[in-house]
């Protein structure tokens, strides 16, 4: 796998199998006919939302095999947002959400996951987004991860923050 120049760009409904297939090797539930449909389903909101402007389904591809080496969601619209974690009032304008990032197993721990971060927190920060927003079980080894990147625990133990504002 060449990992020398990957690009990000737009998610595509042309993805959504390999994106799916990507997201099934990462979280090894067992996977059914019907399972993969409700994910299809999700993805397609997904990218409703971003034809929208209301959120980013972003792919990075390496270019010259097309091969889809990660991916992220971020949303941006606090009605979307809700349907994840209800965002209080004073914070609905500046509040993005990560709904999703994942990193090709084969091509973890090469720097690729913190690259994504930083064009995600970019990309929240170029549309007036100053907190960035997640939730990620304890058990979960990105949960360190996150910590180790001035993410900081909310109340529950499975919501985290970063401000964005001093990046
Ligand atoms: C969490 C996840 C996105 C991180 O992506 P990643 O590409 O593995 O992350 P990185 O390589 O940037 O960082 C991992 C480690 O590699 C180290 N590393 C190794 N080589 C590196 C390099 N050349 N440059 C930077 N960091 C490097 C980093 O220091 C880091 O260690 P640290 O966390 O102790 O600081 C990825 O592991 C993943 O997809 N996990 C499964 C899905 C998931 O759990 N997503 C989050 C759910 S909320």
């Amino acid at each position: 796998m060449n990992i020398a120049s990957p690009a990000f760009r737009d998610m595509q409904a042309y993805d959504l199998q390999s994106v799916i297939a990507l997201g099934e090797t990462i979280y090894q539930f067992a996977s059914t006919k019907h399972l993969t449909k409700q994910k299809e389903l999700l993805f397609r909101e997904f990218l409703r939302w971003s034809e929208q402007k209301k959120a980013e389904c972003v792919v990075l591809e390496d270019p010259d095999s097309f091969q889809i080496l990660g991916y992220f969601l971020l949303i941006l619209c606090p009605e979307c947002i809700d349907s994840f974690w209800k965002v209080p009032d004073s914070q609905r304008d500046t509040t993005a959400y990560l709904a999703q990032i994942v990193i090709h197993k084969e091509l973890q721990d090469l720097g690729i996951g913190s690259n994504m971060l930083a064009e995600i927190e970019n990309r929240a920060l170029s549309h007036g987004k100053t907190r960035l927003r997640l939730e990620v079980a304890s058990h979960n080894p990105a949960y360190q991860w996150y910590l180790k990147r001035d993410f900081t625990v909310l109340g529950s133990q499975h919501f985290m923050e970063k401000s964005l504002e001093a990046s």
